[in-house]
């Protein structure tokens, strides 16, 4: 009978704790992962140290994370495409409303996996380095392929309607604000995949990394005229819609959209950092000025995209386990793309330590700024 631990947050704004917990037992449509690394997102610190306000459902003691890769231990009863040993990778939605994170959170020695939202790992990439994949690929797939968002055609894929052609040969153009972050690189690296143009904004240091995923103009989102650098590079071609990753990053795609005629806005990121919130031992009274502030921006800011006829919504990271673009991204095109080349598990991963021990580290590694990398631990 194997034997599970798992870094327990028992309350916000406190370190995490290792502890045994129970091995979860996969329901029908699940496997269960021996879990040797997982990677650490922006969510995981917000939840920590604001989750009483932002995932106002979580019950602490809870296990965060998202990012998962391992091998199979155990397969539900409904279980096709995998089999016991065999090594995969995969999204964990636990801290998702109506999920169960003690049963589906990375951050412990085995957890559960939706089988939707798993692909087998490839023989050519270590478990730390596809374990750089799940979220950042999920959110970028919501982005570009939900209805609600661009409702771009996948890779290899028409879009739900069937019109996935672009017969005057104009490939469209697909704006990603934050192309060096995780979810934008796998954001530029689908939208290329699925063969549109995507212009994008990164650091200097990041340009040629971004343009080697297929972005074919990389502005520096640094530079006060990055909208001007970006509507130029666009030239005239027809937008289909913009990505903004970051907090600065909504207001810029709305002018990029205004000045190009593009109509949508997939927006990852609040307008205003929670960083500083989420490192404070005490939410009360910090929080106030912090989400007066944001939400008096995001008001401002949905009112001029309303008016140039920007129509915006909030990816959802996760919410493609509950659609048709779950099993396509996780059963046919991360697996096809990983395979010939055309995707990469990006960003390059910086591991920092091993063990369960190591994720309190990891987290604040992340809140304190990376570029192009994704950090990770291995178990
Ligand atoms: N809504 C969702 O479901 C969801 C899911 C995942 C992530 N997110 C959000 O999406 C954002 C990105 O997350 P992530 O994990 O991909 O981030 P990340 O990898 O931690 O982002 C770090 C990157 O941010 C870039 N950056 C710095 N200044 C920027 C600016 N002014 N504009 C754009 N990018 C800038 C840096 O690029 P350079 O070093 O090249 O400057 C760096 O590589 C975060 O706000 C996160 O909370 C949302």
């Amino acid at each position: 009978m194997p034997q599970n631990s798992a870094a327990v947050l028992r309350a916000l704004r406190t370190p995490f704790v290792v502890e045994p917990a129970h091995v979860p037992t996969p329901a029908s449509d699940e496997v269960v992962v021996r879990v040797r690394a997982v990677a650490v997102n922006p969510v995981d610190w917000v939840i920590q140290g604001t989750g009483s306000v932002t995932y106002r459902w979580l019950q602490t003691p809870v296990v965060l994370g998202s990012d998962v890769a391992g091998e199979v231990v155990a397969i539900g009863s409904a279980v096709t495409r995998f089999r016991v040993g065999q090594r995969v990778f995969g999204l964990a939605t636990g801290t998702d409303r109506g999920r169960d994170p003690q049963h589906e959170g990375a951050f412990q020695d085995h957890t559960a996996l939706l089988e939707r939202l798993t692909a087998p790992t490839p023989d050519d990439l270590t478990d730390e380095q596809a374990v750089v994949l799940p979220l950042g690929a999920s959110t970028a797939a919501c982005a570009l392929f939900q209805e609600r968002h661009l409702g771009l055609r996948m890779p290899g894929h028409a879009t739900v309607d069937g019109a996935g052609g672009t017969a005057d040969g104009d490939r469209g153009v697909v704006v990603v604000w934050g192309g060096s972050t995780s979810v934008g690189m796998n954001a530029v690296q689908l939208a290329s995949a699925a063969g549109y143009d995507v212009v994008t904004t990164a650091s200097p240091r990041n340009a040629e990394l971004v343009r080697s995923l297929g972005a074919e103009v990389v502005v520096d989102h640094h530079d006060p005229h990055a909208v001007d650098a970006l509507v130029a590079a666009i030239a005239g071609r027809r937008v289909l819609g913009a990505v903004a990753l970051g907090t600065t990053s909504a207001a810029a795609c709305i002018q990029v959209l205004r000045r190009t005629g593009g109509t949508v806005l997939a927006l990852a990121s609040t307008p205003v950092s929670l960083d500083r919130l989420a490192g404070r031992r005490r939410l009360f009274p910090a929080m106030l000025p912090v989400f007066s502030r944001l939400g008096l921006t995001m008001a401002g800011l949905m009112l001029s995209a309303r008016r140039a006829g920007i129509r915006t919504a909030f990816i959802w990271g996760s919410s493609l386990r509950d659609d048709a673009v779950g099993p396509m991204l996780w059963g046919e095109v991360l697996p096809r793309g990983l395979a010939d080349g055309t995707l990469r598990a990006v960003p390059e991963p910086l591991v920092l330590g091993t063990g369960l021990a190591a994720v309190q580290g990891a987290l604040d590694r992340q809140r304190a700024g990376v570029s192009a990398q994704k950090i990770v631990v291995t178990l």
